[in-house]
């Protein structure tokens, strides 16, 4: 099962050629990862502070970063380490920004950056719930946050600075998992939608899609035996490695790992090569309706 596409792309190249591009996109739309092994974000040595757990406010999971308003949260700080994290943080945004606006040109008129994460806790062993435990296989969607058809890219760096390695595993493909779990899914009920956001339970209106893609977020990782016996494949993504996915059609989970970063982008189904293969058109032709 092929799962990731190499592309060996160094940090400070000028020209993209086509062919890259090409193969990004053909990649990331056939639900596999990009992987750019000598791409990696230059940390500098002022960062060096900043690895260690302990700038975790402790009941978070990642320091989060909105390039918008370059707010940070999560943090637990001092105010010089603040300053530090602000810095890195926008240097991160804006590296992930121009990787993707030239990687993926065909992108770049329905690209939204959300929000940017820093990850400093060790995966493995970390105690959480279920529904939060990523180290079980899954597929992305945000609970408060309706994506409303809108893919998820999301770029990972690892900028583990002891040289380890984060380890993934990937599952079977979107239509696969879909198939698998959708008949245990009740329809949504009328009107949910319009009374989640009434309540601010959802920022926005949360959409049928949104609505079947949370439930198989959940289906999935509820299921034990599933999670035992799926077929899986594991990856090792190297110290100073970049890889991008669409992490809303690759059943994904992260084994084990610390420090990385990460920028999430929405993206316009329109703007996709081949829509069909969204996760949108995917679930529409299992449910047999239109659910945005
Ligand atoms: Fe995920």
């Amino acid at each position: 099962m092929k799962t990731t596409e190499g592309i060996d792309l160094v940090y400070g190249t000028d020209n993209l050629s086509h062919d890259v591009c090409d193969r990004a996109i053909e990649a990331l739309e056939a639900g596999h990862v990009v992987f750019l092994p000598s791409y990696g974000f230059p940390v500098t040595g002022s960062d060096k502070p900043l690895f260690s757990p302990a700038v975790l406010n402790k009941d978070a999971k990642n320091v989060s970063y909105n390039p918008a308003t370059r707010k940070l949260g999560g943090i637990t700080t001092s105010e010089e380490t603040t300053a530090l994290l602000q810095d890195m943080m926008k240097r991160f945004a804006d590296f992930a920004q121009e990787l993707v606006t030239r990687l993926l040109p065909d992108y770049r008129n329905g690209l939204i950056q959300g929000r940017a994460s820093f990850r400093p806790v060790e995966i493995e062993g970390r105690l959480t719930s279920w529904r939060k435990d990523d180290t079980r296989l899954h597929v992305d969607a945000f609970p408060s946050s309706p994506s409303q058809g809108k893919r998820i890219l999301r770029l990972f760096c690892n900028i583990n600075p002891d040289g380890r390695s984060r380890i993934w595993r990937i599952g079977e493909p979107f239509e696969q998992v879909a198939k698998r779990f959708l008949s245990s899914i009740k329809p949504p009920l009328p009107f949910s939608g319009a009374l989640l956001q009434l309540f601010g339970i959802t920022k926005s209106r949360q959409t049928p899609y949104d609505y079947y893609m949370l439930r198989l977020h959940d289906a999935m990782k509820a299921d034990e035996r599933y999670q035992a016996e799926v077929e899986k494949i594991e990856l090792d993504f190297p110290a100073g490695s970049t890889w991008l996915v669409f992490a809303d059609q690759v059943s994904h989970a992260a084994i084990r790992g610390q420090y990385q970063l990460e920028q999430t982008f929405l993206v316009e189904v329109e703007q996709l090569r081949d829509k069909d293969r969204s996760p949108l058109r995917a679930l529409e032709r299992l449910v047999g309706r239109k659910l945005i």
